[in-house]
């Protein structure tokens, strides 16, 4: 989601003492005197062979960073570096059928809640290439998530553009219906042609949406818990949808994951007295009093905290999606915990565990991991398909202890399990194990994990296993602090960690700021933290990472979704943007400007890593005619995937 000032990510629901990590870097920095970043030289010793595995003639041998960086602009299309093509591609509303309900795009958002449920949904978000045969460059199934409609003010009813170029405020079975089928995924069989073009394999029996309203399992050690229990729903264990579909994940085995993010914002409560009537846990997720933004629960009841009550617990996980049999149920792996899921990322410990790492995407919220009990069998997919459901859930403890090597501090995984609540904490109490997965932020608060800047993706480095994550920003911070060196952090931050002996299954690591992103454009910025670490140039300044991810050769893409005016603090800054770093030498370069008022998110290669398919979601968020991309003339904005391509045939990034 983007940052305008109705984002509930921004308002703190984290009531607990817990130390910021801001106060962690503040000690850490007071420690050494200065913010210090790490030389290249030893980073590069940490990075163990990191082209190692990737082989072929096409394996980058010097910088990794082989494009001409693109100037920021403010343009209504999407710029590219020097010698590469951007081609849209699958935009909201195009067919996936060829007859029947949704069979043709109307051009002006008239379709039905039943078109909509066979055409690709609306702000595309996290996105995945999976390869038809497991390596095809050429042929595959690209999986997407849609995270929400774009509204124009608080009263999300006024939809921009779901139901055409004008906004509509008024709510209608019907007109939920159709957002609850423009929410979800997409998944998507996509072919080249001979003229080396990319299209969708119209009819194919892999091509699927999945909706807010699509039947799916709930699994794990949370599934039938009491909590998890509806009237509809007796067993706990079946339930309706998946929707504020954010980041994305995917795992070895061959399966989509996807993440379920800003659900507090579509429940609310139509039962006088309307004012409040909200639990603990509600109020910890960010549900707010009365009705929701999106008013669905004025048509559909399980969106009614005060009737059902335990529904909302049913959303908030990370769904697991088998994308190559278009029947099969999704299941919400309820062992990874409950939160406002940004993304997803795997990794193995040694002894080949499944570790998923996650970030919670609110002020003030925490970063987790999760271990697998099984470990991962090579070659059988089915041996995998459930080891998402038993492990152990972990919260991270940031501190500033010494570390051996170049990092700022030390930190600790602290496992969420009911004999690790203490007595002291006395502000919800936790019926059993389930209610530690469900109501894992409060699990977070009684262990005393770390309050985090906005936690945004997380990814790990294809060879060295280092961590990655994006703090976007918290705007709100305005308590100053001596020491602090972003009493209010409008620019955000990339932090790293690696966890000691280089195990996932370490219970400890080591942390460092890898970007602290800024604007030394501004007059008076230089010379202040405002201006950024030294990576960050006038040439590359941004503001609020999101999108992030490693390609096979160790390139780090980042992509910003944050203020896009281009004044005052954002000067010089530009439409939001999509940037490669080099994780050794830190340099930053933008390689991609999105049109106007949008947000770059998403990012996924073909094996090969010739071809680069991102998101663009809500170009012209703002309203008023801010942008006509892809359709241009007078037609009303759509978000839509683009396809990347380097003209010389080449890999992306180089
Ligand atoms: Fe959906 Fe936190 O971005
Ligand atoms: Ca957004
Ligand atoms: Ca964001
Ligand atoms: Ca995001």
């Amino acid at each position: 989601m983007d940052i305008k000032s109705i984002d509930s990510e921004d308002l703190p629901t984290n009531i607990s003492q817990n130390e910021h990590f801001q106060s962690v870097v503040n000690r850490a920095v007071g420690r050494r005197g200065f913010l210090k970043f790490g030389s290249g030289a030893a980073v590069a010793a940490f990075l163990a062979g990191p082209l190692a595995g990737c082989g072929g003639t096409d394996t980058p041998t010097a910088s990794l960073l082989g494009f001409k960086a693109v100037a920021a602009n403010g343009l209504d299309t999407v710029t590219v570096a020097e010698g590469y093509t951007a081609t849209t591609f699958v935009p909201w509303g195009t067919p996936l059928f060829s007859t029947g309900a949704g069979s043709t795009w109307s051009g002006t958002g008239s379709e039905t809640a039943a078109d909509q449920a066979r055409q690709v949904g609306d702000n595309h978000d996290g996105i995945h290439f999976f390869a038809i045969d497991g390596t095809s460059s050429t042929e595959g199934l690209l999986v997407m998530n849609h995270e929400y409609n774009t509204t124009l003010s608080p009263t999300f009813t006024d939809y921009l553009t779901l139901f055409g170029p004008t906004p509509a405020p008024a709510n209608t079975l019907e007109r939920v219906n159709k957002a609850i089928n423009s929410w979800g995924c997409s998944v998507i069989h996509i072919k080249k042609d001979n003229a080396n073009k990319w299209n969708v394999v119209k009819d194919s029996a892999y091509n699927r949406r999945i909706t807010a309203a699509t039947p799916m399992q709930l699994t794990g050690p949370a599934a039938g818990d009491a909590k998890l229990q509806t009237s509809v729903d007796t067993t706990g264990t079946e339930v309706l949808g998946t929707f504020n579909n954010c980041g994305n994940g995917f795992t070895p085995w061959g399966t989509y994951l996807t993440c379920e993010e800003n659900f507090n914002n579509n429940f609310g409560t139509t039962v006088a007295p309307t004012e409040d009537g909200r639990n603990v846990s509600m109020k910890r997720y960010g549900i707010t009093a009365g009705t929701s933004g999106y008013a669905w629960e004025t048509q559909i009841d399980r969106f009614d905290y005060k009737k059902e009550p335990n529904e909302s617990n049913r959303h908030g996980w990370i769904v697991e999606i088998d994308p190559f049999d278009a029947t099969s149920k999704p299941k919400k792996r309820t062992a990874l915990g409950r939160f406002k899921h940004e993304n997803a990322a795997y990794a193995f410990t040694k002894d080949k565990r499944v570790v998923v790492y996650m970030g919670d995407d609110q002020v003030n919220d925490y970063i987790y991991k999760f271990i697998s009990t099984e470990k991962y069998v090579e070659g059988n997919q089915r041996a995998n398909a459930n080891l998402l459901d038993s492990g152990k859930l972990y919260v991270a403890k940031f501190g500033n202890g010494v570390t051996a090597g170049d990092f700022m501090g030390t930190g600790e995984w602290v496992e969420l399990k009911l004999s690790n609540i203490p007595g002291s904490y006395t502000a919800y109490t936790f019926a059993n194990q389930a209610d530690v997965l469900i109501n894992a932020r409060l699990a977070g608060d009684a262990v005393g994990a770390t309050k985090m800047d906005r936690p945004e993706w997380v990814t790990v480095h294809p060879t060295s296993g280092e961590v990655y994550v994006t703090l976007t920003n918290n705007s709100g911070r305005t308590t100053a602090d001596e020491a602090n060196p972003r009493t209010s952090n409008i620019y955000g931050q990339i932090v790293r960690w690696r966890e000691t002996g280089g195990d996932a299954a370490a219970m400890t690591f080591d942390w460092d700021i890898f970007v602290l992103a800024g604007n030394p454009t501004v007059p008076g910025n230089p010379g202040t933290t405002k201006a950024g670490s030294s990576n960050v140039t006038a040439d590359n300044t941004f503001n609020s990472p999101d999108g992030l991810g490693f390609d096979k050769f160790g390139r780090l893409w980042i992509q910003t979704d944050g203020n896009h005016t281009g004044l005052g603090n954002y000067a010089n800054q530009g439409n939001n943007s999509m940037l490669a770093a080099d994780p050794v030498s830190k340099e930053i370069r933008r390689f991609l400007v999105g049109p106007k008022q949008c947000e770059v998110t998403g990012l996924a290669f073909t094996p090969d890593s010739k071809t680069l398919f991102i998101n663009i979601q809500h170009p012209g968020e703002n309203g008023n005619g801010g942008s006509t991309w892809p359709d241009g003339g007078t037609n009303m904005p759509r978000s839509a995937t683009v396809i990347i391509t380097k003209n010389d045939g080449g890999v992306i990034g180089t």
